[in-house]
């Protein structure tokens, strides 16, 4: 008999669903809540007699090996290897011995963790015990999360796993260690850090984060984006949190790793950490299939906290789209957000020292729009002339999104129609609505003004000159971090002459300009020479990766305003009769720059305070 028929012999559908999804018996069936999409009501069904599940709402189904692939996001190989040891079935060794490159990525994280978590313990670790101590974290916490310590030696980590025989190039995949020149010799990533192994739902470890003990930059470096690491999809304590989470129907997302690990030996398991970020549609999609409801605990800083929401009600709105169903109040998921009292610092000093008021604090949680709705309105200054077009222009283009609730929108509209004294009705008309008749055509007041104020902020286009300070700041510095060199990898500059500068920064190691001007093909090196001359500030010291991240957002927003002015352009050619759909096109665009300018107002923040 071979394996898979082995594994299903002994492993019922049931025995590998039921961890997932609450049964109840049906018939000669059995059904529950769908895991791969949000519902209310069951539609998944699994049939035991067959062996299959299927979920007449969303379609998906097969056998206990497609459950746990899609389930787990695995390869079958993988899923094999699971489920057999789950099932005591020896593999043949041909199945058991060729595993995938993601399974070989697994196993070397494994043998990185273990050699940091020995780390720790051993004579080089004690700065970072000492830290761990400093911050009232104990031995629990560090059993429990696997923490550990990355040594300061080049190659520490590089020559352990040498000897338990991995080899460089699975290393260097892993992201475990950097190569200077291509086939030179490693160096470990990680050095002189406080180590945290990120795992996924399955409790594999898909990479790390590393805190720095003292001074320098990074504060926190990750992993790099590997065939098993997303970080914008990374919820960290998430195989620590998936049980309680799934039972409770309850999640609490904070910021950072240590918020997490302190909630996990506070005892609050539904808590996950989003490292750093705003909330992503991944992330927010994750929890999703495991929970109704998840709370944002927000740092007690206004200005990142709007953006913070605003992100998060984006994610939301896309994620509702993304899932095929009419966006509304709840959407895919009741996503709220609370907002953390002041002077007690983050998640992790406040359930230290205040649990109780951490508690209500998450209990006091507010649905995600009320609470930019009310943040946004409480940061108007109301004395200041067209405090109302502001209000209309940051808020209405959200209630829009949710287009398809009458209900929820026409009470949204209501509240910022009395917050501002504008007329609802002009409000109402100005959204465009599926059965819209032609009197409903003309955008009224308040849109109009704030499609003229973008227009007028257009009128010079400024891309190029943005791609001009990319370079001008990349020739300065000649040699681009690393960081900085991840984050531009994949651009495409406008100008080809610029494009061309530009890769060959990136592949420049040393800081002789008039060597850099060499290796230039002739027809870009007086470009290049105009823009070395020009000479901008340089940003302060261990801020350049961000810098660069600052501009990227910068060219970003600018591309869009660009792609808006001409879809107004379009728009004011086309009959009347058409103007109405593309009038909604218009509404995405100004939506998405809305959320860029976010994005630049948070990165100009960081440059200035110095977090990241
Ligand atoms: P914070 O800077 O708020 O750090 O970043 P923190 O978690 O409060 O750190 P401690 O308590 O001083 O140790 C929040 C989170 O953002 C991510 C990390 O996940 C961090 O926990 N982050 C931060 C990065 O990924 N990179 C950074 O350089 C900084
Ligand atoms: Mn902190």
């Amino acid at each position: 008999m071979d394996a898979v028929e082995e594994i299903k012999g002994r492993l019922s559908i049931e025995d590998v669903v039921s961890p997932y999804v609450e049964l109840k018996r049906s018939g000669s069936s059995l059904k529950g809540l769908c895991p791969f999409h949000q519902e209310k009501t069951p539609s998944f069904y699994v049939r035991p007699s067959h062996g299959t599940f299927h979920c007449f709402s969303c379609g998906k189904g097969g056998d206990q090996f497609t459950f746990v692939m899609e389930m787990e996001h695995l390869e079958f190989r993988d899923a094999l290897k699971q489920l057999a040891e789950q099932a005591g079935v020896t593999l043949p060794e041909r199945e058991a011995r060729k595993p995938s490159l993601k399974g070989k990525l697994y196993e070397v994280n494994e043998a990185a963790q273990a050699f940091f978590a020995g780390a720790l313990q051993g004579n080089d670790g004690r700065i970072g015990r000492d830290y761990l101590q400093s911050r009232q974290f104990g031995a629990d916490a560090v059993a429990l999360f696997g923490l550990g310590y990355s040594p300061r030696g080049r190659e520490a980590l590089v020559t352990c796993l040498h000897e338990k025989g991995f080899d460089d190039h699975l290393i260097l995949a892993a992201g475990l260690a950097i190569q200077e020149d291509s086939g030179g010799r490693l160096r470990d990533r990680f050095r002189g850090r406080l180590m945290f192994p990120i795992r996924d739902a399955a409790g594999k470890i898909s990479g790390f984060g590393g805190r720095i003990l003292g001074e320098g930059q990074p504060k926190y470096l990750n992993s790099p984006q590997t065939e098993i690491f997303d970080k914008s999809a990374v919820l960290f304590g998430i195989g620590l949190a998936a049980d309680s989470i799934r039972r409770t129907r309850h999640a609490v997302l904070v910021e950072g790793y240590l918020d997490a690990v302190r909630a996990h030996v506070g005892g609050y398991l539904d808590t996950v950490a989003s490292l750093g970020t705003a909330v992503t549609v991944q992330q927010l999609g994750a929890l999703a299939r495991m929970t109704d409801t998840v709370v944002l605990a927000l740092d007690p800083d206004p200005a990142g906290q709007n953006a913070a929401a605003r992100t998060a009600i984006t994610a939301l709105m896309e994620l509702t789209k993304a899932r095929g169903r009419a966006a509304g109040a709840a959407g895919a998921v009741d996503l709220r957000i609370a907002r953390l009292p002041e002077g007690h610092g983050d998640p992790d000093e406040l359930i230290r020292d205040h649990p109780k008021l951490w508690e209500e604090t998450i209990e006091a949680s507010k649905p995600a729009f009320a609470f930019f709705f009310d943040q946004t309105m409480a940061s108007l200054d109301r004395s200041a002339e067209g405090w109302r077009q502001e209000a209309v222009d940051r808020l209405l283009p959200l209630i829009q999104q949710f287009s398809d609730s009458a209900g929820w929108q026409a009470e949204w509209i209501q509240r910022l129609a009395a917050e501002t004294d504008i007329d609802p009705t002009a409000l109402q008309r100005s959204i465009p609505g599926p059965s819209s008749t032609r009197r409903r055509q003309s955008p009224v007041r308040g849109r109009e003004a704030a499609m003229r104020t973008t227009t007028q902020a257009l009128t010079n286009d400024p891309v190029l000159e943005i791609e001009r300070g990319l370079i001008v700041l990349l020739l300065q510095i000649l040699v681009v971090p690393r960081e900085a060199a991840e984050a531009l990898d994949g651009l495409t500059l406008d100008r080809p002459e610029h494009q061309t500068i530009l890769a060959a920064l990136l592949k420049w190691q040393n800081y002789e300009y008039d060597l850099f001007r060499e290796s230039l093909p002739e027809d870009v090196r007086e470009i290049a020479d105009n823009l070395r001359g020009r000479r901008a500030p340089l940003p302060p010291e261990g801020k350049t990766s961000l810098a660069v991240r600052l501009i990227l957002a910068r060219l970003q927003q600018a591309r869009l305003q660009r792609q808006l002015r001409s879809a107004i352009e379009t728009l004011k050619a086309m009959p009347a009769d058409d103007q109405l759909a593309a009038n909604q096109n218009l509404g995405s665009l100004y939506l998405q720059i809305k959320e860029m300018e976010g994005e630049v107002r948070d990165l100009e923040m960081l440059v200035l305070r110095g977090n990241y």
